[in-house]
């Protein structure tokens, strides 16, 4: 049923055929491949001019290389994702679920820059005007010098940054745009990739700022197509648990500063709120800590934050044993308790196990191996870790405790939160505020466990 010229390009993946099929052969989809049309982008038989080629170095002040302004949008935790602040004239790729609090981030962001003195947009093709000032009317928000639009139409909106200089625009969302140029229809692959590349284009011509809004699919992938992702400068996720207020800011990629910083926000009726101390959030307030229960001193992006590691072992009532765990990898999970079996004789065999990451935080640590296995040898053993430990340390295969990066900044923090105590490779130095119970193995970590036999 192909015709002539046509192609069919996989929705999930990206990837274009010249035949269509029920199975994209890239991705493995099923029936995603739809028929986008091949339309030439507008220019494309404009005649060629050719290209110049500049120098690296700056013209004009050659000596000293200027580091890139910023436009510091008033809200701490978003600029340090962002490196510092957005830099004029990059394109920033905002993804997350549905609800997840996208939108509400966006405007708040838009209207504390514009609170600052930078020239803000906030276009959104998912909302009514109406819809967006109210929301800002009870955010606070509504006396920020905001231009607000609803609008889907790509040519209108380029139209509009280009009368208009503007240091920062939010487009909510990309999925909703739609180019007059291709017949496709809004959050196609062909839609989505014109799109943004389009206001990725404008944004580095005029030296605007551009912050797209992305939906996430139920299986975590951007709507649309993976090159998005590739077009941008810097990817943000916007991620939190269904039921907790807690949101997480995580740069995925970017050019302009590291990737491993997370900004932390709560969702109220106030909308989001800045947590300064996001290790408070995330530790089981009060109370005697349970047998099961291991707080673990981990490092996010340039933070330390402590978070408390809870496990249950429970004898199983079905033949095959469950394994389920929150918050952590499932393959860590079997790596550490096959570790506990061989080389600690802690049995899981005829056990359910479940490991529980509190607050709703994803941990992917190596250094969290040993707070996962602490727990986890506290319930089987049913005792409690002491009220005033924290752990942390890699653990090799053959049951060794390896040191980890950091080891001062968490035990400083520890420290600050009222610990005094740390389950921890023999190399930490707690100083004189935090004692440690330094470990070489993880079967000497099992026996203080069991034993209660604390420095
Ligand atoms: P929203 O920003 O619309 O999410 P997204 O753009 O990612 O789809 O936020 C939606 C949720 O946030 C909604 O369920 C209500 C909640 N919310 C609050 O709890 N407090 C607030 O002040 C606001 C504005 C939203
Ligand atoms: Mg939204």
């Amino acid at each position: 049923m192909a015709r002539d010229g046509a192609l069919y390009a996989c929705q999930s993946c990206g990837a274009v055929h010249s035949k269509w099929s029920g199975q994209c052969s890239a991705c493995g989809g099923w029936n995603s491949l739809v028929e986008e049309s091949t339309a030439r982008p507008p220019g494309a038989l404009a005649p060629s001019r050719a290209t110049k080629a500049r120098g690296l170095a700056f013209e004009g002040l050659e000596t000293t290389a200027p580091s890139p302004r910023r436009i510091s949008t008033g809200i701490a935790e978003f600029d340090r994702v962002c490196g510092g602040g957005v830099v004029p004239g990059s394109a920033i790729l905002l993804a997350g679920d549905p609800g997840v609090g996208k939108s509400t981030l966006l405007l708040q962001v838009c209207a504390e820059a514009a609170r600052r003195g930078a020239k803000c947009a906030y276009i959104s093709g998912e909302e009514a005007v109406e819809q967006i000032r109210s929301r800002a009317h009870r955010l606070g928000l509504a006396d920020a010098p905001v231009s607000l639009a609803a609008e889907t139409a790509l040519r209108d909106i380029v139209d509009a940054l280009k009368r208009e200089k503007f240091d920062l625009v939010i487009i909510d969302s990309i999925q909703t745009l739609w180019s007059d140029a291709h017949e496709a229809g809004p959050g196609s692959v062909t839609q989505v990739r014109a799109c943004a590349g389009e206001l990725v284009r404008l944004a580095k011509k005029r030296g605007v700022a551009v912050i797209l809004v992305g939906h996430v699919t139920k299986d975590g992938q951007i709507a649309g197509p993976r090159m998005v992702e590739h077009m941008v400068d810097a990817v943000l996720a916007f991620e939190g648990e269904r039921g907790y207020p807690f949101r997480i800011l995580r740069g995925a990629k970017n050019r302009f500063g590291a990737t491993d910083e997370i900004g932390v926000f709560e969702m109220s009726d106030a909308g989001l709120g800045e947590v300064k101390n996001p290790s408070a959030l995330f530790l089981n307030e009060g109370g005697e800590r349970a047998a099961g229960a291991a707080v673990f001193a981990g490092i996010e992006g340039s933070r330390p934050v402590l978070v408390e590691f809870q496990a249950l072992v429970a004898p199983s009532v079905y033949g095959t044993p469950r394994r389920a765990v929150v918050g952590w990898d499932s393959g860590r999970l079997a790596m550490v308790m096959a570790v506990l079996e061989a080389r600690c004789g802690l049995g899981f065999a005829t056990r359910d196990v479940y490991l529980n990451v509190a607050g709703g935080l994803r941990i992917t640590e190596p250094a969290a191996d040993l707070a996962a296995a602490a727990a986890l040898a506290s319930s089987a053993l049913d005792t409690a870790l002491p009220q005033d430990c924290v752990v942390f340390g890699e653990i090799s295969l053959s049951g060794d405790i390896r040191p980890v990066s950091r080891m001062e900044s968490r035990l400083k923090e520890s420290a600050k939160l009222g610990f005094t105590r740390a389950l921890a490779p023999g190399t930490a130095d707690g100083g004189p505020l935090v004692s440690v119970t330094g470990v070489a193995r993880l079967a000497e970590a099992v026996a203080r466990i069991g034993d209660q036999a604390w420095a």
